[in-house]
C-alpha cells in the first residue's frame, strides 16, 4: 500500500501541519507502506516530494522547495525539493490519502470532496462531517438538536449586520452577558476571534470577524476549565481519557497556542470519574450529530462546579509531539504507531463500505 501524505496548506496552521506530518512519518510502518509526501505551499502550489521508505529525520525535510527534478536532502541543512503537480495527479491505485490539513480548504470538507471525486480512501471525516464540524454555527445547531449543553449564542451574517446592527447588538446584549466571544463561523486556530467586554468592543470585534467570514457567532463568555477528549472510529467510535488545559490566561491566540506552546496539559484530567464519563458520552453524541468518521478531538468547558458545555469539535486535530490528540491516546494505552495504523484501516473500511453501496445502484 501507499500513503499520500497531504500537508502544509494555505491556512494559518500551515506550520503546525508540517510538524504533524513529520510526527506521523515517524509512526508509519514502513515495511507495509511507501509514503508519498505532497507539500501544499502557503500559496497553494502542490509539490510532490520523493517517496519515503524510512521516517523523515527533520521536519524541515518536509518543507519542500520547488524543483524541476526532485532531489532529497541527505544531511542536516539540506533542503528537500518537490516537483509541482496538479492536484488530480495524486490519483492512484492502492493508495490511502492522509490529509493532515487544518482550517479552511483542509478540514472543512473541500479537500474531502475532491478525494471523493478521485474515489480514493482518506483518513478522517467525510464531506458532511468535515463541513459541519468546521462551521461553528452549523455545529452548534446540530449539537442543540441532540440536546448537548452549550453556552448561549447569537448568530448572523454580514448583510444582516450591515442593515440591522442595532437590532443585533440589542439581541446580543439582551440574551448574553459580557464578556462575549465573537467568532467567524469558519476559521479555526483562534483567527478572527475576540473576547469583548462592552458594546464598543463588540462592534469592533464583529467588524474584524467579518474580514474572515460572512457568518458570525457571538457567544456568552464562560469562566471554566477547558477539557478535551479524543475519538477514534467510524460508526463504532471510542473515546480516550479526558485531558485538561492548564491555562495561565483565559484566551490564547494563535501565537501562544501553537508557536510558543504556552498551554500545558494535564492527562488524564484530575476531575471526578463521572464528569469524565459525561464528557466522553457528550463527545460521542457530538461526533454522531455531525457525521464524524475516523477521528476527532472534542473540546469542552467545565466549570468549577462541574457543569459541562461543549465548545467545538475538530475533525482533523494536530498531530505534533505536543498535540492533545495523540497524547490522549497514548494515555489510553494506544501507542502512536497503532493509532496511525488504526486511522489508515478506518479509511480503508469506510472506502470499502462506500464502494459496496455504489454497487447496489
Ligand atoms: N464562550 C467562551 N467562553 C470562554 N472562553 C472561550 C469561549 N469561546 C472561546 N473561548 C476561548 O477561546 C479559545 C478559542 O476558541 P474556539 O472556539 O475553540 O476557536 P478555535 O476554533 O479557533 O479553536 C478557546 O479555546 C477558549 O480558550
Ligand atoms: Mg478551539
Amino acid at each position: 500500500m501507499k500513503i499520500t501524505l497531504l500537508y502544509g496548506g494555505e491556512s494559518a496552521e500551515h506550520d503546525v501541519s508540517i510538524i504533524s506530518a513529520h510526527n506521523i512519518c515517524q509512526a508509519i510502518k514502513y515495511d507495509h507502506y511507501q509514503v508519498h509526501p505532497i507539500y501544499i505551499t502557503k500559496e497553494g502550489t502542490w509539490l510532490k516530494g520523493k517517496e519515503l521508505r524510512t521516517p523523515t529525520a527533520y521536519e524541515s525535510q518536509l518543507k519542500l522547495a520547488k524543483a524541476q527534478i526532485p532531489t532529497w536532502g541527505e544531511s542536516e541543512g539540506d533542503i528537500s525539493t518537490g516537483v509541482e503537480i496538479s492536484p488530480g495527479e495524486i490519483a492512484g491505485e492502492d493508495t490511502i490519502v492522509f490529509p493532515v490539513l487544518h482550517g479552511p480548504n483542509g478540514e472543512d470538507g473541500t479537500i474531502q470532496g475532491f478525494l471523493e471525486v478521485l474515489n480514493m480512501p482518506y483518513v478522517g471525516a467525510g464531506v458532511t462531517g468535515s463541513a459541519c464540524g468546521m462551521d461553528k454555527i452549523i455545529s452548534k445547531q446540530l449539537f442543540d438538536q441532540v440536546d448537548l449543553p452549550q453556552v448561549p449564542y447569537v448568530f448572523f451574517d454580514g448583510s444582516e449586520w450591515a442593515s440591522h446592527q442595532d437590532v443585533i447588538v440589542k439581541k446580543c446584549e439582551g440574551s448574553l452577558l459580557y464578556p462575549l466571544f465573537v467568532k467567524p463561523a469558519n476559521m479555526g486556530s483562534s483567527v478572527g476571534i475576540s473576547k469583548v467586554e462592552d458594546q464598543e468592543e463588540l462592534i469592533q470585534a464583529v467588524t474584524l470577524a467579518l474580514r474572515y467570514d460572512q457568518r458570525i457567532v457571538v457567544e456568552q463568555g464562560i469562566n471554566a476549565d477547558e477539557c478535551e477528549v479524543a475519538l477514534l472510529g467510524n460508526s463504532d467510535v471510542h473515546a480516550s481519557v479526558v485531558g485538561r488545559l492548564i491555562k495561565e490566561q483565559d484566551f490564547y491566540d494563535y501565537e501562544e497556542k501553537y508557536i510558543n506552546n504556552r498551554v500545558e496539559m494535564e492527562i488524564p484530567a484530575q476531575i471526578p470519574e463521572e464528569v469524565s464519563e459525561k464528557i466522553q458520552e457528550y463527545a460521542v453524541k457530538a461526533y454522531k450529530a455531525i457525521d464524524g468518521r475516523g477521528l476527532s478531538r472534542v473540546d469542552f468547558f467545565v466549570t468549577a462546579n462541574h457543569d459541562i458545555y461543549i465548545n467545538e469539535i475538530n475533525t482533523m486535530p494536530g498531530f505534533t509531539p505536543f498535540s492533545m490528540y495523540p497524547l490522549l491516546w497514548g494515555a489510553t494505552d494506544l501507542e502512536y504507531e497503532d493509532l496511525i495504523e488504526e486511522l489508515l484501516q478506518l479509511a480503508l473500511n469506510q472506502h470499502q463500505l462506500k464502494q459496496a453501496l455504489h454497487q447496489t445502484h
